[in-house]
């Protein structure tokens, strides 16, 4: 892309970003982050992109799953040993109860700024800027917490490479062992789908005796004892993404190098605003959050400045509309990829169409509409004859309560028992692998109806 510029985003309307006010230290951090290795290499960017391109295609299944909000004060090995493991799990079920490859995408190391739905928060008549994510400024309710450090960027730096670096050594260092089945399950799951899941890794387990018996070189092996983990989060905070966009060598294209994929919010789309002139210039797969207010033209208009190629597996369209609502609004965006012939991978998210408040209070998602946006989802891409591809959700390997319903039956009242998100409320462990049995179940479903329309 011979007109791009990582530095062009700034001649850009931009919304969302912190207004920084001491220009210097604001230099000072750019140049310092500049001159930092990148996180992410190019080659793995392209493996991930072949990946999602089969997940497009209905060979393949991206799961992408993390934080809403990566926090500094409760970044710990366990917390992300935790939510790797029930990534893992959620893998397994799908790839297990459905058959298919399954692409394992974090919302982690580089999940730290967040777009909001107001710039200021009001409590007990007090009047401050909100928070911004732990990147920007700091969740505590006082004004100089409130005001945004460019400093941060440094701490999220650091927080995301120390991360990335544990990830890379559970993925490929024996943890990620599918001979470990047994051990990925967090003690505190419980309930019928908990039961499944062990009763699932003991068939997996058996499996894997007899593969073992029967004689299976130790090369084929070593697929089952590693596996590929990436990274992802929304590319919001244009300034960290600059300072750490690399020229890649090999192919004499741009690197967004802060992580395997980035994505676009649904708050930030606009065709000719900031965050869309950076993203179309990188060679990373890029994400484009979809909601109830993007319209067909919209849509083509971003696909043609996003990926003006068609290249596959490039552009992720991520669908968040809210349950009961996806009938109404996927259809004519479906529609609009199928005009134009794009080359989308189509994924779900059903956590930011279903946020309530409840009446305790709390921000807090009904399971119950979660799992409902994704029946819908899969109902929708079945009538229009197009391919659901993946699901996005947030998530945590803590046993928080934060969303309402699942088979533990978080209620109104228990919200404040376990409630530690920095930003939206996360599904649990629990609520998690049910999440994935139901996918695992659309995705039967799906091949079923396909092999029965097939001998028809
Ligand atoms: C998010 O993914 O955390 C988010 C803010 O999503 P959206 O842009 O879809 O609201
Ligand atoms: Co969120």
């Amino acid at each position: 892309m011979s007109d791009w510029q990582k530095s062009n985003w700034r001649e850009r309307p931009r919304v969302q970003m912190p207004d920084y006010t001491d220009e210097a230290a604001l230099n000072a951090v750019e140049a310092q982050l500049t001159n930092y290795p990148p996180l992410v290499f190019a080659g793995e960017a392209r493996r991930l992109k072949s990946h999602l391109a089969a997940a497009g295609r209905g060979e393949a299944f991206l799961l992408q799953g993390g934080d809403c909000a990566e926090s500094f004060e409760q970044f710990s090995a366990d917390g992300i040993r935790d939510t790797f493991k029930v990534m893992l799990q959620m893998a397994m079920v799908l790839t297990y109860g459905a058959k298919v490859p399954v692409v394992k995408v974090g919302r982690m190391a580089g999940q730290f700024a967040k777009p909001r739905s107001a710039p200021t928060e009001v409590v007990d008549g007090v009047e401050l800027p909100s928070y911004r994510g732990d990147i920007i400024n700091e969740l505590d309710f006082t004004e100089a917490a409130r005001i945004p450090d460019p400093k941060k960027m440094l701490q999220a730096y650091t927080q995301a490479a120390a991360t990335l670096n544990l990830l890379r050594a559970f993925s490929t260092g024996g943890y990620a062992d599918v001979n470990q089945v047994h051990q990925w399950t967090l003690g505190f799951v419980e309930g019928d789908k908990a039961s499944k899941y062990r009763e699932m890794a003991g068939r997996i387990t058996d499996t894997l005796d007899f593969i073992t018996a029967a004689g299976v070189r130790s090369e084929q092996a070593h697929t089952l004892q590693t596996v590929d983990f990436y990274t992802s989060h929304e590319s919001l905070l244009l300034e960290y993404e600059e300072a750490l966009t690399r020229l890649d060598s090999t192919s004499g294209k741009w690197l967004a190098g802060s992580g395997h994929m980035i994505w676009i919010g649904d708050r930030t789309r606009q065709p000719d605003g900031a965050h869309v002139e950076f993203a179309r210039g990188v060679l990373n797969p890029v994400g484009l959050k979809c909601g109830p207010t993007t319209t067909a033209e919209d849509l083509k208009l971003l696909m043609e400045r996003l990926n003006p190629t068609n290249e596959e597996g490039k552009l992720t369209l991520i669908a968040r509309f809210g349950a009961g609502k996806v009938a109404e609004h996927l259809p004519r965006l479906i529609k609009a990829v199928q005009e134009v012939g794009a080359n989308v991978t189509w994924v779900c998210d059903p956590m930011h169409g279903n946020t309530i408040k409840s009446a305790t209070g709390y921000k807090t998602r009904p399971f119950d509409s979660v799992l409902k946006e994704v029946r819908e989802f899969f109902a929708v891409h079945q009538a229009e004859g197009s391919i659901p591809g993946g699901v996005h959700f947030e998530m945590t390997g803590q046993d928080v309560t934060e969303c309402t319903g699942g088979v533990r039956d978080v209620t109104e009242e228990d919200l404040s028992d376990r409630y530690h998100t920095a930003c939206d409320p996360r599904l649990n462990a629990s609520q998690s692998l049910e999440l994935a049995f139901l996918v695992a179940e659309e995705l039967t479903n799906l091949r079923m109806a396909k092999a029965e329309a097939a001998s028809a």
